[in-house]
């Protein structure tokens, strides 16, 4: 079983997201623990404080660091864990990472806010930096779910029996072909011939054509 613990300033706003479809069946199924911690609840002081001023100056607030190495160490208890910070200035999620992260047993995942967090979290407390994409969101929450996601899908038991891991884009770095389903014909809107054939071979062959012709045309990047 993974074990995901995630340390957060918005702890409710997991709960949809973790507990419905697949992540709900997973964590059913025992495949993967998710525990969501607040960051408030690891303050000492009467407002709860987890922010504060640049040192230096500058615009915005800076998350401190004592409530998250309480956090963090509290947590962790004597476990191994990797230590994961969601921050825009981190290194490029990727599928090989997700790949990666779902063969862990302990995973921690500290949600960034404000302008950032207080440097030495990344010196000495975090594994790895993440960052979904070149956008700037609000916070680490919705990358920590996107970390989530894409992880417990890829460990083993957690999807059907026939579900196509192997077909997916980037498996094999390429988009995936594009799938009809009834009617075939849709307002006068038609599914391509090829796929009514009951030809195995043609619609392998049409697949691997509309593939290679998507990846070209959106993502060229992938082919180089
Ligand atoms: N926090 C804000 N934007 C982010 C991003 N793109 N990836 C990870 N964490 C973030």
């Amino acid at each position: 079983m993974l074990r995901f613990d995630i340390v957060t300033i918005f702890p409710d706003v997991f709960n949809s997201v973790l507990n419905e479809s697949i992540l709900k069946r997973a964590q059913q199924k025992k495949k993967v623990r998710i525990n969501v911690h607040n960051l408030r609840d690891y303050t000492k002081d009467k407002h709860r404080k987890v922010d504060d001023r640049p040192f230096g100056g500058g615009p915005g607030m800076v998350m401190g660091p004592e409530p998250i190495f309480r956090t963090i160490q509290k947590v962790k208890g004597r476990r191994k864990a990797s230590v994961l910070l969601m921050t825009p200035s981190g290194k490029p999620f990727t599928q090989k990472i997700a790949k990666r992260l779902s063969k862990e047993k302990n995973l921690i995942i500290i949600c960034g806010h404000y302008e950032g967090v207080d440097d030495r979290v990344r010196q000495h407390l975090v594994d790895e930096s993440i960052s979904i994409g070149d956008y700037v969101l609000t916070g680490g929450e919705v990358p920590a779910m996107v970390i989530v996601d894409s992880v417990t899908r890829l460990i083993p038991g957690v999807l059907g029996k026939d579900a196509s891991l192997k077909d997916e884009s980037f498996e094999h770095q390429r988009l995936e072909y594009p799938q009809y389903t009834r009617p075939a014909n849709f307002n006068g809107i038609k599914v391509p011939n090829v796929l009514l054939s009951g030809n195995h071979q043609s619609i392998k062959n049409w697949r691997e054509r509309q593939s290679q012709a998507r990846t070209k045309k959106i993502r060229p990047d992938l082919l180089k």
